[in-house]
């Protein structure tokens, strides 16, 4: 095993920070790395707002439903699927953009954001931070549209906490890797074992960590997924330009 396959397998989302500052020329490698990540077409329709204010994160913090890590660790960053940016390029050429009425459009442009968050995750954690994806910038995107005064064209997709861990997490058990892993072609019938084993060792987990809160993974999912849980996203999206029409 070599070390980026040793930080890549003991990854874990960390949510306690030390307010201790992350050093400028760290968190510039940080983000240089993410810029150099692959995207579709050499479209480049990421775009990343730095967030360090302490005001604002906390603004962020209740936007996210009061996820105090959000506020605590001393770095925010916003990944934005940005075609507002390609906009630009095809007004040069005189040309009107239409890929953000399509699903391709969505789906190549998030894609992109989701390469550049996890460059990001392995680069902050070659450094010995801690990180957090934090989709929950989501459940209000026009508070976050406005407090990072986002342009039409553009949504923002995820943020990402970072900085140095005070209380290291544990590592949380996955699905067994049947369910993740298909040679040739999917199979379906590993779906349901997996799923059983699963619940059973992530409520053992949760009880290892003393957290009485813990729920089975299909119970966890199903209250999550039995309804649309960020309804604005929709709406907000279709205001900033993205239809979805094609
Ligand atoms: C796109 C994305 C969004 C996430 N959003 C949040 C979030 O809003 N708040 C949070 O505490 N964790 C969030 N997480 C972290 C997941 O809860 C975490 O990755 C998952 O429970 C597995 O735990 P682990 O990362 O410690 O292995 C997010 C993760 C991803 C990839």
């Amino acid at each position: 095993m070599n070390d980026i396959i040793r930080l890549l397998q003991a990854h874990r989302s960390e949510r306690s920070y030390k307010p201790d500052p992350i050093p400028d020329e760290i968190l510039d490698e940080i983000i240089e790395s993410a810029h150099r990540a692959p995207t579709s077409i050499n479209t480049q329709t990421t775009s990343i707002v730095v967030i360090k204010d302490a005001e604002r994160r906390k603004r962020i913090s209740e936007i996210t439903g009061g996820q105090p890590w959000v506020a605590k660790a001393p770095v925010f960053l916003t990944l934005v699927a940005d075609l507002n940016k390609t906009r630009v390029g095809l007004e040069k050429r005189g040309a009107t953009q239409q890929i953000q009425h399509s699903l391709e459009g969505v789906i190549a442009s998030t894609v992109d954001v989701g390469i550049a968050l996890g460059t990001l995750i392995v680069a902050a954690r070659s450094f010995g931070l801690g990180i957090v994806p934090i989709g929950a910038i989501r459940r209000d995107p026009q508070a976050m549209i406005d407090l990072l005064e986002l342009p039409e064209y553009t949504f923002p997709v995820v943020g990402i906490a970072m900085g140095y861990v005070e209380e290291p997490a544990t590592q949380k058990p996955r699905l067994p890797i049947e369910s993740f892993r298909h040679n040739e072609c999917y199979q379906a019938e590993n779906l349901r074992p997996a799923i059983d084993a699963y619940d059973l060792r992530l409520s053992e987990y949760w009880k290892q960590i003393g957290r009485s809160d813990g729920i089975s993974w299909s119970e966890n999912t199903a209250d999550k997924y039995s309804l649309v849980y960020f309804p604005k996203v929709k709406p907000v999206a279709a205001k900033q330009g993205f239809t979805c029409e094609d």
